[in-house]
């Protein structure tokens, strides 16, 4: 078996060759000639391997890894046993599709999610292959058991790239630009968004306006609340910005949710499987939604999610809903070996670190005028570039360019929202990488401004 070098020195990024070298460079080429027009290709990274929160291009680069693949590489690169687990299971049997027949590791994933989903209520599972269509069975749960059409979510959701998930979201018009028509009957509201309040006011005297407003706006002028379905909502916004909803926030929507007989969805598909130090964002606000979308980091990065709802609404009847690979039998193992590192090993580390990680990244503020705002919790932390903390306007093309300095520095970051940088590395992060990336940011900010 071939082994590869970037176990050798594991503690600093290292560039041997201006990226793209020449090996990225071929690759990239074939790409661009045979591939979707519509991919985005932030910059050009060609992943050869990886381990931990270290990644490795075809060229010999060695990258720290603050982004995780879009928050999904949750036990970092190639966990050994997550691998063994996706080894073993392969080994055994590739598909013989859960919408149908039996398998163990279908039934242990489903109990397994049903238990450490928050709350106390019972639980049952479906089991997706992506987020997106997490959201869109969802989306067709919630109308099927409450017979009503109407959805609500918020400015700066994103939800996923199916029709269903497409309607609910509402981040980039370019996302929808000539796709219509959507979903009807969706309505999006401001989100609890503190740093740059949709009216102006400031929290707690605002008395959660952003919540009372679908009452007391939407509900009065627009829609009757007998025909609204569900709530989807992110406990923190991801694509949005990473932004923390204000305090009272999520317990004021399930209060609204329950006075109007509106079921609440928390898509979980970013927050979850430990990034925030618990292993659902929910838990961190004590409210319990009556359905939850998981994705992104529960199988480490083999496809996979789920819809995780209340017994008393999960009773459609056999055959509404279905999917041919939704809990593939290597990716349920690889879930099952994920979930017991996160829980086991991880959530403890995430919460302790991530402080470390707050807080040097609050230092870094008051360094540098261009950082507006530093929040987040755990390994989800968002830092928002402004062009001057005055006015708060956002400074894209200063996120654009740390975004592409870092990365030549070996340091891999992604943006969020009109001007964030989302820190989501692997959750195995230490604290001497988060001193390593900080380093690395420092280094850009005081070249870039
Ligand atoms: C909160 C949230 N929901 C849903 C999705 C869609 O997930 P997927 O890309 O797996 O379809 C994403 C993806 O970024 C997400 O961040």
């Amino acid at each position: 078996m071939r082994t590869h070098a970037v176990e050798a020195e594991l503690d600093y990024p290292k560039i041997v060759v201006p990226p793209p070298g020449p090996k990225a460079r071929e690759v990239i080429k074939r790409d661009k000639r045979w591939t979707s027009t519509s991919y985005i290709k932030e910059y050009p990274l060609v992943v050869s391997h990886g381990k931990g929160p270290w990644v490795a291009d075809i060229d010999g680069n060695r990258y720290l890894d603050f982004m995780a693949g879009i928050a999904v590489a949750s036990t970092g690169y190639s966990h050994p046993k997550v691998v063994r687990a996706i080894q073993e299971s392969a080994s055994r049997f590739l598909h013989i599709c859960g919408t149908d027949f039996y398998f163990e590791g279908f039934a242990e994933l489903a109990e397994r999610l049903a238990r450490l989903a928050p709350g106390q209520s019972k639980k049952r599972t479906f089991l997706t292959n992506s987020g997106a269509e997490a959201i869109d069975g969802a989306i067709k749960l919630v109308r099927q058991s409450t017979g009503r059409p109407g959805l609500i979510s918020f400015n700066g959701a994103f939800h996923g790239r199916t029709y269903g998930a497409m309607s609910l979201t509402s981040s980039k018009a370019k996302q929808k630009a000539g796709f219509g028509p959507l979903l009807p009957c969706v309505h999006h509201m401001p989100f609890g968004y503190c740093y740059r309040c949709a009216y102006g006011l400031t929290h707690p005297a605002c008395r959660l306006r952003c919540v009372s407003e679908i009452e007391d706006g939407l509900f009065r002028r627009d829609l009757s609340p007998k025909e609204v379905a569900a709530i989807f909502v992110e406990p923190i916004q991801g694509e949005g910005g990473y932004i923390l909803p204000p305090p009272g926030y999520l317990k004021a929507l399930r209060e609204l949710c329950d006075r109007n007989g509106i079921l609440l969805v928390f898509d979980e598909v970013q927050s979850g499987i430990g990034r925030t130090g618990k292993m659902f964002a929910a838990e961190l606000y004590g409210v319990e939604p009556d359905v939850l979308c998981v994705g992104k980091g529960i199988a480490s990065g083999m496809p996979l999610g789920a819809i995780v709802a209340k017994e008393s609404i999960m009773k459609w009847d056999v055959g509404s809903h279905g999917s041919t690979y939704g809990g593939n039998p290597v990716c349920c193992a690889a879930a099952l070996a994920t979930l017991d590192v996160v829980e086991n090993e991880l959530l403890g580390h995430v919460r302790k670190t991530g402080e470390a990680l707050l807080l040097g990244l609050k230092r870094l503020q008051s360094k540098h005028e261009c950082i507006g705002d530093v929040r987040g919790v755990g390994f989800m932390v968002g830092v928002e570039f402004v062009k001057d903390r005055e006015s708060r306007a956002p400074a894209q093309s200063l996120v654009h360019e740390l975004t592409q300095r870092a990365f030549r520095k070996g340091l891999l970051l992604l943006s969020c929202g009109q001007s964030v940088i989302r820190i989501a590395p692997p959750l195995v992060l230490t604290e001497k990488d988060i001193e390593t990336g900080l380093q690395v940011l420092d280094e850009c900010l005081t070249e870039l401004t």
